[in-house]
């Protein structure tokens, strides 16, 4: 992934020819900083819009910290913008180590009074969520990992209580850690009430909602990669598990999925869902066959990912049953060991 450093991008808007700079973030955070001279297309719209980029000069592609940005480069290259490049570190960076005229502005204070952690591990190219609100310091877990040292950790430094730990689904690839978070914590866990599971846990249904201080987790069932998958939909941002991914979608040739149930989940709940609409995925990286980005957009996902562009409910049952890894070798177990707690 070609990067641009914060002073190198500030040499080079000094220089003779500087480059074109391209904000691809949403049109709410660019209210809040931006740098001279740019160019705004919403990473959503990117796709629809990159016929009119400039294929003489080099595109530098910058957002808040530096994600988004990645996504962007990561498309444009493939569609013959060789000389594009992102920020590292995005506008945060730029304003902190380049140049403290750009405002700075803090990733869990854009306005929106909600704190959003993405908790990757890196061995197992698994991403869990902690998302909370800030006035009420209470939050809930998303898809914790086994390790919950980390999220303990994490959890007292900043004073958080934890009103809820959510698994999306019943995940065959790595152990959990809901059990662990919940007898640190105490807070409930929360399931489908598809899920078979055997220990004391709440069940979720379509349209139920978990409030956290003044915000709340929306329910959204979608089946397909597992029986019990559930999408968690705070505010505009969605978190996904492995029912849609970037770039792809979660396998359904293990115990419980589906691929109509799958495409019924991706075409009739969450595609219906505004393309501004943030997707934060439960998998990342090469242990997944998916490449090293984070998190996307859903008219991202819509122009690009390969599994939404998929003709026909038939053509995604092929694409369903073809070229996919091998399956854990011991999903098995984990399932088993998963269920019980
Ligand atoms: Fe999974």
């Amino acid at each position: 992934m070609p990067l641009v450093g914060p002073q190198q991008l500030r040499a080079l808007l000094e220089g003779a020819s500087p480059p074109y700079l391209l904000d691809v973030r949403t049109a709410e955070e660019r209210k809040l900083a931006a740098l001279p001279g740019d160019h705004h297309v919403p990473l959503h719209a990117l796709a629809g819009a990159s016929s009119g980029l400039p294929r003489d000069r080099p595109i530098v592609v910058y957002d808040h910290v530096g994600f988004q940005a990645r996504e962007a480069v990561g498309y444009l290259q493939q569609r013959g913008f060789p000389f594009s490049a992102a920020l590292e570190g995005g506008l945060d960076e730029f304003a902190r180590v380049a140049d403290p005229r750009v405002p700075r502005y803090d990733l869990d204070a854009r306005g929106v009074d909600l704190v959003v952690r993405q908790l990757p591990r890196v061995e197992s190219g698994c991403l869990a969520y902690f998302v909370g609100d800030p006035n009420a310091k209470v939050g809930v877990f998303i898809d914790p990992g086994h390790e919950v040292e980390p999220y303990l950790r994490f959890l007292r430094a900043d004073d958080w209580r934890l009103s809820a730990i959510v698994e999306t689904h019943t995940h065959a690839d790595h152990l959990a850690g809901h059990a662990a978070l919940h007898a640190a914590t105490d807070a409930p866990i929360f399931l489908s009430h598809r899920s078979p599971a055997q220990y004391p846990h709440r069940r979720l249904t379509s349209g139920e909602a978990l409030s956290f201080g003044r915000e709340e987790v929306r329910v959204i069932e979608t089946p397909g990669h597992t029986q019990d998958h559930l999408t968690l939909r705070v505010r505009d941002k969605i978190f996904t598990g492995d029912t849609l991914l970037l770039g792809s979608c979660g396998r359904t040739d293990l115990p419980g999925g589906s691929p109509d149930l799958l495409w019924e989940s991706l075409t009739e709940r969450l595609l219906r869902l505004p393309d501004a609409t943030e997707v934060y995925p439960a998998h990342y990286g090469p242990h997944h066959a998916l490449a090293d980005r984070y998190v996307s957009s859903l008219g991202f996902e819509k122009a690009t990912n390969e599994a939404l562009l998929q003709p026909s409910r038939e053509a995604f049952a092929r694409y369903m049953t073809e070229g996919w890894p091998p399956k854990p070798g011991d999903f098995e177990r984990i399932v088993a060991a998963n269920l019980e707690g």
